[in-house]
């Protein structure tokens, strides 16, 4: 860890209250009731949100959780999902999002693996593919979507990624009719859905 960086696990520290509803987002922070929705049940079953704090100033950040307790519909044994990683662009070249990964290995070091989502050909620049592979993910399945209430012309790829850390690891799968729920923990991410929306908000371009 580089001089004067730390990562705090600020999962129940009223004091950082906000950076668990909006995270790094520029949103002023409000307690939106979905997302307090998620976090009342997903605490206490082991949701983690932690940032990275360097010279007095918060530039990363990582949520992850068991997978029962995740924001994403992926289905594993003894599994840890990271809902989301973002370390900001003014803060690259010191491997923060590495640390931030390493941070999470270490801290759940009796589960067999580590999923995540990733995205191709989505028009935001979340949650990239190559960005996940450079941070140790790699790809096991994926379901083609557009989306029905914006570009729905795009059509992009959900990954579902893995990083195994036990040899006897078994693989985990993405719920691809739920995904196409889109989530429901953050709303700054690209899958959410709205709230006035009732009904599946991607349309699945690939057969499963
Ligand atoms: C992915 C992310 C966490 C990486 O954090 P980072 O601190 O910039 O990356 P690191 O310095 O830890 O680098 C990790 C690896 O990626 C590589 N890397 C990082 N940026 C790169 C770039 N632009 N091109 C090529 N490689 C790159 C590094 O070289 C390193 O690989 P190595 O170990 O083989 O050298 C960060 O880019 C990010 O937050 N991206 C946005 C994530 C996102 O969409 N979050 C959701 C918000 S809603």
């Amino acid at each position: 860890m580089p001089p004067k960086t730390q990562i705090v696990d600020i999962t129940n520290d009223v004091n950082y209250e906000k950076y668990l509803y909006k995270c790094l987002a520029p949103a002023p922070f409000r307690r939106y009731s979905r997302r307090h929705e998620y976090l009342v049940k997903a605490i206490p079953k082991g949701l983690r949100k932690k940032l990275l704090i360097s010279e007095g100033k918060v530039v990363g950040q990582i949520e992850y959780a068991p997978a029962e307790a995740s924001g994403y519909p992926i289905v594993g044994n003894n599994i840890i999902v990271m809902n989301c990683i973002w370390v900001l662009r003014r803060a690259k070249g010191h491997s923060f999002g590495k640390l931030l990964i390493e941070d999470m290995i270490r801290s759940e070091k009796n589960a067999d693996g580590f999923a995540t989502v990733a995205l191709e050909n989505h028009w935001s620049p979340w949650l990239r593919k190559w960005q996940m592979e450079k941070l140790g993910f790699m790809p096991l399945d994926r379901v083609d979507v557009s989306d029905k209430a914006r570009h729905r012309e795009i059509v992009f790829s959900i990954y579902l990624m893995w990083m195994p850390t036990k040899k006897s690891a078994e693989l985990p799968s993405l719920d691809k009719q739920k995904i196409l729920w889109g989530e429901t923990f953050c709303f700054s991410h690209p899958l959410y859905r709205p709230q006035t929306w009732k009904e599946t908000i991607f349309d699945a371009k690939t057969r499963f």
